[in-house]
């Protein structure tokens, strides 16, 4: 099963399974945006649109996933936002380069099959000085965690990645420095991380 095939099993549970779950560290990391401005903003990974309700009104959003299931989910969320919503692979993003002025990963990093493309793809379409935030589960240089890595042989099919370390996927994409980088959950699996495109 692909991960588009399963995303569209999962959509109509997904609000009922993480509607509630880390609503403030999904607050916090998306309160590192400015609140004011006319920014253009891309959320790669949006899935059913859970980011919306902590985004400012004042800046233009598009919203990227794979799964037409999830975004009409999304759709369903607008309310006042300027959002246009786009299926596509946040690996290979249907933009040009320098596009936005900030990113937001939220819960696509340690999804996607390839990190450091997503990263790679992201840096392509930032523009300078813009942020990427990300807020997901990552594994520390080293960690053996081998219950993690032995449920990845299945879950990265159908769900998620559980063997990601981003240190390795960073590594690949130079033109992006960390700034903030905070455990936020389940003991510091889950992190809440920015970073800026020089
Ligand atoms: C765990 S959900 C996260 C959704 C949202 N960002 C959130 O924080 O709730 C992962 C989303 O990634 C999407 N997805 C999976 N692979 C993708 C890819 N290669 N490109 C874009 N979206 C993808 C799925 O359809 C799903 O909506």
């Amino acid at each position: 099963m692909s991960l588009r095939h399963s995303y569209t099993v999962i959509a109509p549970l997904y609000d009922a399974l993480l509607a509630t779950a880390g609503t403030g560290v999904r607050a916090a990391s998306l309160g590192q945006l400015p609140q004011q401005g006319d920014l253009d903003i891309l959320i790669s990974g949006i899935g059913s649109g859970l980011d919306l309700p902590y985004l400012p009104l004042c800046h233009h959003y598009v919203g990227l996933d794979l799964t037409a299931a999830m975004l009409t989910r999304a759709k369903s969320r607008i309310g006042g936002h300027r959002l246009n919503l786009i299926r596509g692979n946040s690996m290979s993003l249907p933009f040009a380069d320098e596009s936005f002025d900030h990113v937001v990963l939220h819960l696509i990093l340690a999804i996607v099959p390839d990190a450091a493309a997503c990263l790679r793809e992201t840096a392509r379409v930032l523009k300078p000085g813009g942020n990427v935030l990300i807020l997901d589960k990552f594994l520390k240089p080293g960690e053996t965690a081998w219950i993690r890595r032995t449920l990845n042989l299945l879950s990265r099919h159908i769900v998620t990645r559980l063997d990601v370390i981003f240190e390795e996927a960073l590594a690949g994409v130079p033109q992006l420095k960390l700034k903030v980088d905070v455990p936020v959950l389940a003991g510091g699996w889950f992190r809440s991380i920015c970073l800026a495109k020089e």
